[in-house]
């Protein structure tokens, strides 16, 4: 069992002034026409589950103009447990509370993890490789306290060991911090190879089902591959020999750039349709597709290791897919718990599945 969401309350939250909705379990199909706000009730879920924004705004843009503050109140229930979470935005500043007690918003990942996927996605399969480290990253904090971890530790000793290469660090001290850093970054590579693993295998099998039969596969590409390294494997000690191996090869560069070049910051992961590089050969469909996929296979990750299944909050995809995909999406739709999806258009849907999901109408 999972926690479901109960009831959302908005008060100065971008459009609204104060908005209040109620949402049942299953599916909820939020229709309304461009500019009523859709996208943001969407990104508001996503702020009092998974603690940021698809949209990664500045804080104060979230504000309703000229309003002092914005509110956002969640109740969810589920497993016998009660849980409100409530933010306040004021003064480019988030507050949270977890059952009316001062939180960070770290302190929310995984109690009620959240899926989103919005037509921006598709930058993950055809924009730069930050996009889809930030991806799996997001999944990785939501799935483990121990990803999380990693994360920020790893992103201080990058910052410190850039600040030392800039400072012309060199021997023993520099040495220390390239032994930290080995270490750090060989379990985070790691722990992202092993993520990357399951959601690809789940996400063959979602696009296929979505594609006809077409195949997608999605592999980790480790930074020292850019060296001309091999990508001999991601377990922990592979990484930590590779990375070891890689920092002297790339120290020339490094001390050129002043930056450094290898490690966890720069590994990258390749979709593959049918054999080939999907940012290059993919159409604008497929590469869709194959993003939506990944997400599909983040809700069943997180279901696998999580025990519970997430909530998936699909933005506006149903315009962006042909009919048989669609009719997959439908059914895959059909095991999650609870999902909300954006439209401006109800015809995009099956009469059959309307009538079995829960139509939310905002109108002007
Ligand atoms: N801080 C803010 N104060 C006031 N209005 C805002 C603020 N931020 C965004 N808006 C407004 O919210 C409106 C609705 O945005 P939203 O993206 O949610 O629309 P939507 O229903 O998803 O539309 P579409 O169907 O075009 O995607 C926009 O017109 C935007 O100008
Ligand atoms: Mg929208």
């Amino acid at each position: 069992m999972a926690l479901t969401i109960n009831e959302l309350e908005l008060k100065g939250f971008r459009n609204y002034d104060r908005f209040l909705m109620q949402i049942n379990p299953g599916i909820s199909v939020v229709v309304g026409p461009n500019a009523i706000g859709k996208t943001n009730l969407l990104e508001a879920i996503q702020l009092v589950t998974a603690g940021e924004s698809f949209r990664r705004p500045k804080w104060t843009e979230i504000v309703k103009m000229n309003e002092p503050a914005a509110l956002v109140n969640m109740k969810a229930s589920g497993d016998g447990q009660i849980l409100d979470v409530s933010l306040k935005i004021k003064n480019n500043r988030r507050e949270y509370t977890i059952n009316e007690k001062r939180k960070r918003p770290k302190d929310l990942l995984g109690r009620i993890p959240c899926v989103v996927f919005t037509p921006d996605d598709l930058f993950m399969i055809k924009g730069p490789a930050e996009e889809r480290r930030r991806t799996i990253d997001e999944a990785g904090d939501q799935l483990s306290a121990s990803y999380a971890r990693l994360r920020t530790t790893y992103t201080r000793l990058l910052k410190q060991r850039n600040a030392a290469l800039r400072a012309e660090v060199v021997g023993e001290q520099m040495g220390a911090l390239d032994e930290q850093i080995v270490d750090v970054g060989a379990k985070l590579t790691a722990h992202r190879a092993r993520l990357a693993n399951r959601l690809a295998s789940k996400a063959a099998a979602l696009y296929s089902s979505m594609a006809d039969g077409e195949e997608l596969s999605v592999e980790l590409q480790p930074s020292w591959t850019r060296l001309g390294m091999p990508n001999t494997g991601c377990s922990e000690d592979e990484a930590r020999a590779a990375l070891t191996k890689a920092l002297p090869k790339a120290a020339r560069e490094e001390r050129a750039r002043m930056l450094t070049t290898v490690g966890p910051h720069r590994d990258d992961l390749i979709f593959k349709i049918g054999g080939v590089d999907a940012r290059t050969y993919a159409s604008q469909g497929q590469q869709r597709s194959a993003a939506l996929a990944w997400k599909l296979a983040e809700v069943g990750v997180i279901e696998d290791l999580l025990g519970s299944k997430p909530i998936l909050l699909l933005d506006d995809v149903m315009s962006e897919l042909d009919k048989n995909r669609r009719s997959a999406l439908t059914k895959v739709l059909s095991y999650t718990t609870q999902t909300i999806i954006t439209t401006a258009n109800l015809q995009y849907f099956a009469p059959e599945m309307l009538s079995s999901t829960t139509v939310v109408e905002l109108a002007p």
